[in-house]
Protein backbone atom coordinates (compact mmCIF):
# COMPACT_ATOMS: atom_id res chain seq x y z
CA UNK A 1 0.00 0.00 0.00
CA UNK A 2 1.27 3.34 -0.75
CA UNK A 3 0.17 6.81 1.03
CA UNK A 4 -0.45 9.17 -1.59
CA UNK A 5 -0.17 12.97 -1.90
CA UNK A 6 -3.55 14.90 -1.10
CA UNK A 7 -4.70 17.36 -3.08
CA UNK A 8 -5.76 20.58 -1.66
CA UNK A 9 -8.81 23.16 -2.54
CA UNK A 10 -7.35 24.79 -5.56
CA UNK A 11 -6.64 22.21 -7.33
CA UNK A 12 -9.10 21.51 -10.71
CA UNK A 13 -9.25 18.33 -10.36
CA UNK A 14 -11.83 18.38 -6.83
CA UNK A 15 -14.16 20.44 -8.90
CA UNK A 16 -14.00 17.95 -11.60
CA UNK A 17 -16.98 15.34 -12.08
CA UNK A 18 -15.51 11.57 -11.31
CA UNK A 19 -16.16 9.28 -13.91
CA UNK A 20 -17.93 6.11 -14.12
CA UNK A 21 -16.21 3.22 -13.02
CA UNK A 22 -17.23 0.15 -15.50
CA UNK A 23 -14.15 -2.29 -14.47
CA UNK A 24 -12.83 -3.73 -11.32
CA UNK A 25 -9.67 -4.69 -11.69
CA UNK A 26 -6.56 -4.49 -9.76
CA UNK A 27 -5.83 -1.21 -10.27
CA UNK A 28 -8.93 -0.38 -8.43
CA UNK A 29 -8.50 -2.53 -5.55
CA UNK A 30 -5.06 -1.17 -5.13
CA UNK A 31 -6.18 2.38 -5.38
CA UNK A 32 -9.33 1.55 -2.85
CA UNK A 33 -6.35 0.22 -0.18
CA UNK A 34 -3.83 3.53 -0.93
CA UNK A 35 -7.15 5.33 -0.07
CA UNK A 36 -8.19 3.77 2.82
CA UNK A 37 -4.39 3.94 4.23
CA UNK A 38 -4.06 7.42 3.41
CA UNK A 39 -7.52 8.33 5.03
CA UNK A 40 -6.07 6.47 8.15
CA UNK A 41 -2.66 8.01 8.28
CA UNK A 42 -4.82 11.27 8.05
CA UNK A 43 -6.96 10.39 10.63
CA UNK A 44 -9.95 11.08 8.74
CA UNK A 45 -13.02 9.53 8.04
CA UNK A 46 -13.90 9.65 4.70
CA UNK A 47 -11.68 10.14 1.11
CA UNK A 48 -12.80 10.20 -2.23
CA UNK A 49 -10.57 9.65 -5.39
CA UNK A 50 -10.43 12.78 -6.99
CA UNK A 51 -8.19 13.79 -3.23
CA UNK A 52 -5.53 12.08 -4.33
CA UNK A 53 -6.15 13.72 -7.98
CA UNK A 54 -7.72 10.06 -9.41
CA UNK A 55 -10.92 11.05 -11.01
CA UNK A 56 -12.66 8.17 -10.55
CA UNK A 57 -16.25 7.53 -9.38
CA UNK A 58 -14.95 5.86 -6.04
CA UNK A 59 -14.67 6.98 -2.29
CA UNK A 60 -14.01 5.15 1.18
CA UNK A 61 -15.71 6.32 4.31
CA UNK A 62 -15.05 4.90 7.90
CA UNK A 63 -16.66 6.73 10.94
CA UNK A 64 -15.46 4.58 13.69
CA UNK A 65 -12.44 3.09 12.78
CA UNK A 66 -14.04 -0.28 12.77
CA UNK A 67 -16.73 0.13 10.04
CA UNK A 68 -14.96 0.36 5.81
CA UNK A 69 -17.42 1.41 3.47
CA UNK A 70 -16.29 1.39 -0.38
CA UNK A 71 -18.20 3.81 -2.25
CA UNK A 72 -18.39 2.47 -6.20
CA UNK A 73 -20.49 4.59 -8.43
CA UNK A 74 -22.34 5.33 -5.67
CA UNK A 75 -25.69 7.02 -5.76
CA UNK A 76 -28.36 8.41 -2.66
CA UNK A 77 -31.67 7.03 -3.51
CA UNK A 78 -33.32 8.52 -0.24
CA UNK A 79 -32.71 11.16 1.85
CA UNK A 80 -34.72 11.77 5.12
CA UNK A 81 -34.93 14.54 8.00
CA UNK A 82 -31.84 16.71 8.30
CA UNK A 83 -28.88 17.17 10.63
CA UNK A 84 -26.87 20.35 11.02
CA UNK A 85 -22.95 19.26 12.31
CA UNK A 86 -19.58 20.51 12.06
CA UNK A 87 -17.57 19.33 9.44
CA UNK A 88 -13.78 19.07 7.82
CA UNK A 89 -12.06 18.07 4.72
CA UNK A 90 -8.58 16.27 4.08
CA UNK A 91 -8.56 18.80 1.19
CA UNK A 92 -9.26 21.67 3.11
CA UNK A 93 -7.08 21.52 6.58
CA UNK A 94 -7.76 23.10 9.47
CA UNK A 95 -11.19 24.68 8.38
CA UNK A 96 -14.38 23.36 10.09
CA UNK A 97 -17.84 24.36 9.74
CA UNK A 98 -21.72 23.69 10.02
CA UNK A 99 -23.13 21.68 7.44
CA UNK A 100 -26.65 20.56 7.38
CA UNK A 101 -27.36 17.55 5.56
CA UNK A 102 -29.70 14.68 5.63
CA UNK A 103 -29.84 12.94 8.82
CA UNK A 104 -30.26 9.56 6.89
CA UNK A 105 -29.68 8.35 3.37
CA UNK A 106 -30.28 5.14 1.57
CA UNK A 107 -27.52 4.71 -0.62
CA UNK A 108 -26.82 2.23 -3.48
CA UNK A 109 -23.46 1.27 -4.72
CA UNK A 110 -21.02 -1.42 -6.03
CA UNK A 111 -19.17 -3.87 -4.01
CA UNK A 112 -15.39 -4.44 -4.78
CA UNK A 113 -17.14 -8.48 -6.11
CA UNK A 114 -18.97 -6.56 -8.62
CA UNK A 115 -22.36 -6.64 -6.53
CA UNK A 116 -24.57 -3.68 -6.40
CA UNK A 117 -26.14 -3.04 -2.91
CA UNK A 118 -28.29 -0.98 -1.12
CA UNK A 119 -27.23 0.49 2.13
CA UNK A 120 -28.85 2.38 4.85
CA UNK A 121 -26.79 5.14 7.04
CA UNK A 122 -27.79 8.21 9.32
CA UNK A 123 -26.43 10.71 11.66
CA UNK A 124 -22.85 11.05 11.07
CA UNK A 125 -22.35 8.00 8.85
CA UNK A 126 -24.74 9.43 6.82
CA UNK A 127 -22.73 12.78 6.89
CA UNK A 128 -19.55 11.36 5.57
CA UNK A 129 -21.43 9.14 2.98
CA UNK A 130 -22.76 12.49 1.30
CA UNK A 131 -19.63 15.04 1.93
CA UNK A 132 -17.93 11.78 0.22
CA UNK A 133 -20.42 11.72 -2.96
CA UNK A 134 -20.44 15.47 -2.86
CA UNK A 135 -16.58 15.23 -3.72
CA UNK A 136 -17.37 12.73 -6.40
CA UNK A 137 -19.44 15.62 -7.90
CA UNK A 138 -16.88 18.04 -7.13
CA UNK A 139 -18.43 19.85 -4.48
CA UNK A 140 -16.84 20.88 -1.12
CA UNK A 141 -18.43 21.43 1.84
CA UNK A 142 -17.91 24.94 1.55
CA UNK A 143 -20.15 25.47 -0.99
CA UNK A 144 -23.23 23.82 1.33
CA UNK A 145 -22.42 26.91 3.72
CA UNK A 146 -24.08 31.09 3.45
CA UNK A 147 -21.94 33.04 1.07
CA UNK A 148 -20.73 34.76 4.00
CA UNK A 149 -19.20 32.16 6.31
CA UNK A 150 -18.30 30.81 2.67
CA UNK A 151 -16.24 33.85 2.19
CA UNK A 152 -15.06 34.30 6.21
CA UNK A 153 -13.61 30.78 5.25
CA UNK A 154 -11.98 31.47 2.09
CA UNK A 155 -10.21 34.13 3.42
CA UNK A 156 -8.83 32.28 6.39
CA UNK A 157 -7.74 29.72 3.79
CA UNK A 158 -5.80 32.28 1.92
CA UNK A 159 -4.11 33.23 4.57
CA UNK A 160 -3.37 30.01 6.00
CA UNK A 161 -1.71 29.21 2.43
CA UNK A 162 -0.17 32.52 2.37
CA UNK A 163 3.45 31.84 0.62
CA UNK A 164 2.33 27.91 0.02
CA UNK A 165 2.62 26.87 -3.57
CA UNK A 166 0.85 24.53 -5.43
CA UNK A 167 -2.09 22.69 -3.85
CA UNK A 168 -0.22 18.78 -3.48
CA UNK A 169 0.17 17.87 0.39
CA UNK A 170 1.89 15.40 1.18
CA UNK A 171 1.39 12.68 3.51
CA UNK A 172 3.42 11.22 6.51
CA UNK A 173 3.25 8.07 7.88
CA UNK A 174 1.67 8.26 11.39
CA UNK A 175 4.23 8.28 14.60
CA UNK A 176 3.33 6.21 17.58
CO1 LIG B 1 -13.66 16.10 2.08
Amino acid sequence: MTLLPIHLLGSPVLRQRAQEIDAIDDDLRRLVDDLFETMRAERGVGLAANQVGDARRVAVVDTTGDDPLILINPEILERTGRQVGEEGCLSIPELYADVERAQRVVVETTRLDGERIRLEAEDFKARAIQHEIDHLDGVLFLDRLSPLKRRMLTKRWQKLRKGETGHIKEVVPPTG
